[in-house]
């Protein structure tokens, strides 16, 4: 393929820095950009990008929402907060409202969960640092006949391959697991795929378990090969970015950009969906909470960069009108040859700006086909660095 695509990252930015370059800042436009780059080892091109900034919300209650200690009105709960009933959040995930009672037998739980939509809410930050104001949290809760908990599902649950940043910490009692991973269900344990970061509130402050799942086999072995327990220099009390790329031959996690595990053994193979879950079951993984004792899993953004395979999975047939437009599409594919990326931006290098993918090269007044070499695609590029980006703020 005579595409720039093939080109590592570290090559294009060699070559940018060469050229001469200017600057303007634009708000919502990475719809200018038709894919997005990522840097590390694990780096790649993806077709669509999201930035969930929780960071400034003008409306962000000061207090929690009160902690419901029945167990129906608890999951029959109603969001904390207009929110969460808007496109810009109910477009891509879906607050859970589900119960424990159907797997409980078959796991060491020895205490229902309940999940509640008001569970998951946006508050002011206590912090002193200006840059933010609020963050989303998702809260559990230990009440004596059941474990109140906080779940939300991507509704996108055709990702094949990505990579996610969460800028998150955890916070409260020993005895919750904070969850930020890729999922696809099967009834059968040994055939779930996952690619999980989780945050043990009984742990070491600074050790994160990053895994392929399963972890264990049909025998209740651990599989070594499939985990890491990794250790980093900040405590996840503090605030830290948790990456995971879900690569076709490896996962790779990095925390605050440095390489904290990569797992070839088992990696996720077909499409799945992403989750982020505040839990606790009593069982050996989690241990259990005191009663009224409380966790929490705070996250100021999230940052997604994928592609999908298959139909958008969510209500309606609502297209999404944002970023998935940069390569031809599957039937111009199959008659012509893959045309490439017109404009490339990085989520990694050069970006100055948190969530705003800066503009690597712009190909688009480029001949797109009959490239001989890498050398001519480099003479068509047009220098220019942009800012640009897509954010799903709530104004
Ligand atoms: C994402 O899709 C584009 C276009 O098909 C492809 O070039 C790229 O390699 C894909 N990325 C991954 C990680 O598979
Ligand atoms: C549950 O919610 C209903 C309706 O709001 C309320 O009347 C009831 O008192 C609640 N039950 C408990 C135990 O809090
Ligand atoms: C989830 O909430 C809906 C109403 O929003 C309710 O109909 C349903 O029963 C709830 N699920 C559970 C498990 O309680
Ligand atoms: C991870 O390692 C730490 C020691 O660094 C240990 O305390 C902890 O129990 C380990 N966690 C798991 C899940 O094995
Ligand atoms: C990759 O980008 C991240 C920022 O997203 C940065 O922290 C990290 O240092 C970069 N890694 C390399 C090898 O440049
Ligand atoms: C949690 O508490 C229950 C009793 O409520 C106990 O049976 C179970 O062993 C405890 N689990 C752990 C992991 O300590
Ligand atoms: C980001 O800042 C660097 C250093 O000031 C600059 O070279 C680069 O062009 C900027 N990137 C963008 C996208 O503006
Ligand atoms: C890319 O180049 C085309 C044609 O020169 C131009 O119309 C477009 O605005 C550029 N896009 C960006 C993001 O710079």
């Amino acid at each position: 393929m005579a595409t720039f695509l093939s080109l590592p990252p570290s090559v294009l930015a060699a070559v940018f820095l060469l050229l001469p370059s200017f600057a303007t800042a634009q708000k919502d436009n990475a719809k200018e950009c038709s894919c997005f780059v990522t840097n590390e080892t694990s780096s790649g091109y993806f077709t669509s990008h999201r930035f969930f900034d929780f960071r400034n919300v003008a409306s962000a209650p000061a207090t929690a929402p009160a902690i419901i200690s029945s167990l129906p009105n608890t999951t029959n709960a109603f969001y904390s907060s207009d929110y969460f009933t808007k496109d810009t959040w109910k477009d891509d995930w879906t607050i859970q409202n589900w119960t424990s009672s159907d797997s409980m037998v078959t796991s060491d739980a020895t205490i229902l969960m309940a999940n509640s939509l008001s569970n998951v809410y946006l508050e002011k930050s206590d912090d002193a640092d200006p840059s933010y104001t609020s963050h989303l949290t998702l809260r559990t809760s230990r009440q004596p006949d059941f474990q109140s908990v906080a779940e939300f599902d991507s509704v996108e649950q055709n990702f094949q391959y990505l990579s996610a940043r969460f800028m998150a910490r955890v916070i409260g009692s020993p005895g919750a697991c904070a969850g930020m991973f890729t999922y696809l269900a099967n009834d059968d344990p040994q055939l779930v795929q996952e690619a999980d970061i989780e945050i043990l509130t009984s742990g070491p402050r600074n050790v994160v378990q990053y895994t392929n799942q399963p972890a264990v086999d049909a025998d209740g072995n651990e599989k070594p090969e499939a985990t890491v327990n990794g250790t980093q220099p900040r405590d996840w009390s503090e605030w830290n970015v948790y990456r995971v790329d879900w690569m076709p031959k490896s996962t790779s996690w990095y925390v605050n950009g440095n390489s904290v595990a990569k797992i070839e053994f088992q990696v996720p193979k077909d499409p799945a969906g992403l989750m982020v879950n505040m839990w606790s079951n009593g069982g050996s993984w989690t241990g259990n909470m005191s009663t009224f004792d409380e966790a929490f899993l705070q996250i100021q953004w999230i940052e997604l960069v994928y592609n999908t395979s298959g139909p958008y999975g969510g209500s309606g047939a609502k297209k999404r009108d944002t970023d998935d437009i940069g390569f031809s599409g599957p039937l111009e594919k199959r008659k012509k040859k893959q045309q490439g990326c017109k404009v490339v931006c990085s989520i990694d290098e050069q970006v100055n700006v948190t969530g705003t993918p800066a503009v690597l090269s712009n190909n688009t007044a480029a001949a797109p086909l009959g490239w001989k070499g890498e050398g001519m695609g480099f003479m068509a590029w047009m220098p220019l660095f942009l800012i640009s980006g897509t954010a799903f703020g709530y104004l």
